[in-house]
């Protein structure tokens, strides 16, 4: 028996080459290896952005289109929406009943969110108990493993906890152990080099075209201290050259040296890497072209994965309920 995976990204925006390296890739490769649940998380996107969610529906086609673009297949891995599998919301009530509000108030994420976003209001009820539906997602499907980059830590930790209250509580072994599944990826920053984020509007994504990437990489941040093509530059802190790493790899040592010794300019060495770039997107952008437009697909594609996550989410539900005896 395969073990099981869930994971899940908000559809808060157009997806980025950092959802691609920091997510998708490694989902694509767990696809054999694992039963899995790839979910849009509409709800928790919702509760950040219910002030302006008016283009939430666009951004869950448009990100399950670059789900599929990068490789998830509706074949292998069930790929559906949270909010259309109605048990999400019911395990989160049991889930707000049994968690003190210590676990939330103390949570790392929450006091940080709480601290810096200064755009939106995030003092609410619901923001409180992001990480309680997230256990919920989790546990829903007796999740064995969850995908996820180290900023989610806390989450899962507070998932297991969770999970063991109940199965305290309630003295069966309902919910498993799951275990985070830590995607080791380069940390890839933005063009401007801060954090690569859609509110920096910093990012190169998926979507973009041949022109827009040119456009954009041609706009990168390069090492400050080189000024003149005869100023010998610092590959390694600059942010042009840990793309080529991670998307250009085999022009690395080149790259390497030209900028060490100074026989490339900036504004070269950019324009490189944005044709190696879209290079490397290419296989990805050809299935967009195929696919953008044809909505029936996706919905169909997404029919399918709500109808098979409900019917493992009902049966979790009648153990959860009859444990509880409600
Ligand atoms: N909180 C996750 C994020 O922001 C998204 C998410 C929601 C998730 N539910 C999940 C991730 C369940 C893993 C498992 O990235
Ligand atoms: Fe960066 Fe390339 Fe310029 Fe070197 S030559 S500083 S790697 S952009």
């Amino acid at each position: 028996m395969k073990k099981r995976i869930l994971s899940g990204m908000r559809p808060t925006g157009k997806l980025h080459l950092g959802h691609l390296v920091g997510a998708l890739d490694n989902w694509v490769k767990l696809q054999d290896e694992y039963e899995c649940y790839f979910m849009v998380a509409d709800w928790h996107a919702l509760m950040g952005d219910y002030e302006r969610s008016h283009q939430m529906r666009e951004f869950i086609t448009e990100n399950v289109i670059d789900w599929l673009c990068a490789g998830l297949d509706p074949e292998k891995s069930n790929i559906f929406v949270q909010s259309q599998v109605f048990q999400h919301l019911e395990l989160n009530m049991v889930f707000s009943c049994l968690t003190p509000l210590g676990w939330l108030e103390r949570c790392p994420t929450y006091k940080e969110q709480l601290r810096e976003v200064e755009t939106r209001n995030l003092n609410t009820y619901g923001f409180l108990g992001y990480p309680v539906l997230q256990a919920a997602d989790i546990l829903l499907y007796k999740a064995n493993a969850v995908p996820v980059g180290e900023d989610q830590l806390p989450h899962l930790e507070l998932t297991r906890e969770i999970a063991r209250r109940f199965n305290g509580l309630y003295k069966q072994e309902i919910f498993p152990d799951p275990q985070a599944l830590l995607t080791k990826v380069p940390r890839l920053l933005g063009l401007d080099g801060r954090k690569m984020s859609k509110s920096y509007d910093n990012a190169v994504n998926l979507s973009d075209t041949a022109e827009a990437i040119n456009k954009k990489i041609s706009n990168m941040f390069t090492d400050p201290k080189r000024i003149k093509l005869m100023d010998k530059g610092h590959p390694d802190i600059c942010n042009v050259y840990s793309y080529y790493a991670t998307f250009v790899p085999s022009m690395k040592e080149s790259v390497f040296d030209w900028c060490r010794n100074a026989k490339t300019g900036c504004t070269a060495c950019k324009k490189q890497l944005a044709e190696g770039l879209i290079k490397a997107l290419e296989p990805f952008h050809e299935r967009r072209k195929a696919l953008s437009g044809d909505t029936n697909k996706i919905k169909k594609i997404l029919e399918a994965g709500r109808e098979n996550a409900s019917n493992f989410a009902s049966n979790t539900m009648k153990e959860v309920k009859e444990a509880i005896g409600i």
